[in-house]
């Protein structure tokens, strides 16, 4: 797959594509817990942390709108929904492909665990619960 520089810098004239494999979410659960659950609470109607965005209904959602969390301008003003393809390849390295992003995580070199995080955000939303 042609290397995208970031969505934002250097925007694709086509959304992305990415061959995803098939994730788990209970897998994708202990990832979350042990790389992201620091910096992101995943609550219903939860609060952002001081570290990073609520992340229950990311997946589905605009970039950069969780309610009441201060984004940096590249994540607030990304202009993608969160669908599979884009947290996919987020998840592989967040400062390739979203240039500036305040996101601290340095990315997952397994696919597995990429598609296996992005199952588990799939199901933590609301119209799951
Ligand atoms: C060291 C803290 C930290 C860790 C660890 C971290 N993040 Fe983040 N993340 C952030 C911050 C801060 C932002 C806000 C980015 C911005 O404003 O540019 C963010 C943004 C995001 C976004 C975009 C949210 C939105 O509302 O548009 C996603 C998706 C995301 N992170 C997923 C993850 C996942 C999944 C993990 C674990 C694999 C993870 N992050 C680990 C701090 C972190």
């Amino acid at each position: 797959m042609e290397k995208l520089k970031s969505w934002i810098v250097d925007p694709p004239p086509l959304k992305p594509s990415a061959n995803i494999p098939s994730g788990n979410a209970t897998v994708g659960e202990k990832l979350f817990k042990a790389r992201c659950a620091q910096c992101h609470p995943i609550q219903k109607n939860g609060k952002n942390s001081m570290h990073g965005p609520n992340l229950y209904g990311v997946y589905g959602r605009l970039a950069g709108s969780s309610p009441g969390y201060t984004y940096s301008p590249y994540t607030y003003n990304l202009g993608v929904n969160w669908d599979d393809t884009y947290l996919y390849l987020f998840l592989e390295n967040p400062k390739k492909y979203v240039y500036g992003t305040k996101c601290g995580f340095s990315g997952f070199p397994k696919e597995k665990d990429r598609s296996s995080v992005v199952e588990y955000l799939k199901k933590m939303k609301d119209d799951n619960n």
